[in-house]
């Protein structure tokens, strides 16, 4: 097998003693030994299949028209809760994305071996990158205090809490000495893998996102959400990819998955939905568009016990239904079917739009 300080070989002659080629049963998402540089023979097949999908779901922030939010925020057709919505949002995710994006570039890429899911990988970490300027394509448009939003996770208690948890699980992974390989290692990266997808991408960006396409419901700021659909539909993808990820390490590596790991990651998800809960609760003090900070409470629990089922663990909160069934047509959200209507007919790039 090559690494990667190893000289790029030139052309093997027949009759030398070639190494002996890869075989897909011999493949691992980590701790694996063949050839990160060989993309087929497939075994995670799944991967492959989730890069070639998010790749047709491609879009850039700047094919959706923003001139009727930038009309209805200047203009006073929002109100004091509507605003204070639309901020602490963008407070949160104008830095969310950026954290997701080196986690993966400097923390989870080196330590999966799969080079199907690093094909992934390398797609979710441009997403990532599509989403962060979705994020700051909104708050230039509104022209919002820059210093305001970006610091928002320092400055505002129920961002930064949520940052402050997720953040010792992706420092983990950006130690550089940081290596799989031992069952507390191997165990320390899948509960990052498990933060990350499942509460990351999967728990803390859904009171944000309800609440956003809530707005789009109400004919309201529907620039923003429409680009917040498409940031929905890559996220649920990526929620996805992360729980195939995670379970097939645990079917790889059977002994990672303990009862005192089990339990540590239920605790998580508690946490987690506390967290999440006391965002909404501070985003919204009053009740604001037909939504009040209690409907999250069941939200949150609604959608913690579907990723704990999806990742093998029993339900923290049996009995919960979903109280926003529209939001599985907004994830099913297909590109050609433009929901709220603003796209731009040209595709732009290399430079902002005109308002003027
Ligand atoms: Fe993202
Ligand atoms: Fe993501």
């Amino acid at each position: 097998m090559l690494s990667f300080d190893d000289p790029i070989p030139t052309a093997t002659p027949s009759n030398t003693n070639s190494p002996k080629r890869i075989s897909a049963a011999d493949k691992r998402v980590i701790n694996g030994t063949t050839d990160v540089n060989q993309l087929v023979p497939f075994k995670h097949k799944w991967a492959w299949e989730k890069y070639l999908a998010q790749c047709a779901n491609h879009w850039m922030p700047q094919e959706v028209n923003m001139q009727r939010d930038i009309e209805q925020w200047k203009t006073g057709q929002l109100t004091e809760d509507e605003m204070r919505i639309v901020k602490r949002n963008l407070g949160f995710f104008v830095t969310a994305d950026s954290l997701a994006a080196n986690n993966i570039v400097l923390g989870t890429y080196r330590q999966i071996t799969s080079p199907e899911c690093r094909q992934f990988l390398l797609r979710q970490a441009f997403d990532e990158a599509i989403h962060t300027h979705a994020y700051q394509y909104i708050v230039e448009s509104l022209g919002l205090d820059e210093g305001e939003v970006f610091n928002a996770y320092n400055e505002i208690k129920s961002i930064r809490d949520k940052d402050e948890f997720l953040i010792p699980f992706i420092n983990v992974l950006c130690n550089p000495e940081f290596k799989t390989g031992t069952l507390e290692t191997d165990q320390t990266l899948l509960k990052s893998l498990i933060v990350f997808a499942c509460i990351m991408e999967g728990l803390f960006f859904y009171v944000g996102f309800v609440q956003i396409l809530a707005l789009g419901r109400q004919n309201k700021m529907t620039g923003a959400a429409e680009q917040y659909q498409y940031i929905l539909r890559d996220e649920s993808m990526h929620c996805n990819f992360g729980i195939d990820l995670i379970n097939t390490i645990k079917l790889e590596q059977p002994e990672v998955w303990t009862e005192e790991f089990k339990a540590e990651i239920t605790e998580l998800f508690r946490h987690a939905v506390e967290l999440e809960y006391a965002y909404a609760e501070d985003t919204m003090p009053r009740g604001v568009l037909g939504l009040n900070a209690s409907m999250f409470k069941e939200y949150l629990r609604f959608i913690a016990n579907r990723r704990m089922q999806q990742i093998g663990l029993e339900q923290l909160f049996p009995g919960v239904n979903n109280p926003f069934p529209w939001m599985s047509e907004m994830i099913d959200l297909k590109k050609e079917k433009n929901f709220f209507e603003t796209r731009v007919t040209e595709y732009q790039t290399g430079g902002a739009l005109s308002w003027d």
